[in-house]
């Protein structure tokens, strides 16, 4: 039996890469985003199961959980960005959504899912107190935490901060520039290679870095 990986966010951007790089190693992909047309294309070009919907709505995880029983990997890519403003500026309902999209429904889909492997995806906002990046930043820092928590409780998990990458979601942090510089997502391709061949065991807890010179940061 082929083993199952389920990706949120996978219509576009890194977690299509992520999606496509499993299918195409043997995988049985589920992939999930909001825009089902856009995450029918994506789903039919790599081969995988689509199931369309808010990884924030309990129904589509419920729906999501019956797709992917016992999967073996489940990656938490898709996130809210917010707007990129001050801190105290920043309106209370736009930060509980980005509590709500980056950390809490990656615990709820762990709970649901219960893989042999983990992926948070996280970013270097969570440790770089950057001005402007404070809600998404400490939404991607309780990320984190979560993450380390789950790893000491015996659930493998990892962190993985893919690094500044071409997409919509960068592109959208900084509106009117130029971003052509950015490398697209598949530059972390080798480190997902290598990811995916380790043991969720010997792997859990870590946090890594996709274009870092080296994957696994000094604790
Ligand atoms: N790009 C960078 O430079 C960068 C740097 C550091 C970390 N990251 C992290 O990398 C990950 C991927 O980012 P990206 O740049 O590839 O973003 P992206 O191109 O904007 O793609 C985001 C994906 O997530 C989906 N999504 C968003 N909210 C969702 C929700 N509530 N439920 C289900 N799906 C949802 C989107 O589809 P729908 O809109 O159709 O739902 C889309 O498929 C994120 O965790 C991000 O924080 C990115």
């Amino acid at each position: 039996m082929k083993p199952k990986a389920v990706v949120t966010g996978a219509s576009k951007g890194l977690g299509e890469v992520i999606a496509t790089f499993l299918a195409r190693t043997g995988y049985d992909v589920i992939v999930t985003a909001r825009d089902e047309a856009a995450l029918a294309v994506t789903a039919k070009r790599i081969g995988a199961t689509a199931v369309a919907g808010d990884v924030t709505d309990p129904e589509h995880r419920k729906r999501l959980a019956e797709e992917a029983l016992e999967a073996d990997v489940l990656v938490n890519n898709a996130s809210e960005l917010g707007t990129i403003e001050p801190l105290v500026e920043q309106d209370p309902d736009e930060l509980r959504r980005m509590f709500d999209v980056n950390v809490l429904a990656p615990i709820a889909l762990t709970r649901e899912l219960r893989p042999k492997l983990v992926v948070n995806v996280t970013s270097d906002a969570a440790v770089g107190g950057y001005e402007g990046w404070g809600g998404y930043g400490s939404s991607k820092a309780a990320l984190e935490l979560v993450t380390r928590t789950l790893a000491a409780e015996g659930v493998p998990a990892v962190t993985v901060d893919p690094g500044d990458m071409r997409t919509d979601m960068h592109q959208a942090a900084f509106p009117g520039e130029d971003i052509s510089d950015r490398p697209t997502p598949d530059v972390t391709t080798p480190f997902w290679a290598w990811l995916f061949q380790q043991d969720g065991a010997s792997v859990s807890g870590r946090r890594f870095q996709a274009q870092g010179e080296r994957w696994e940061e000094a604790s």
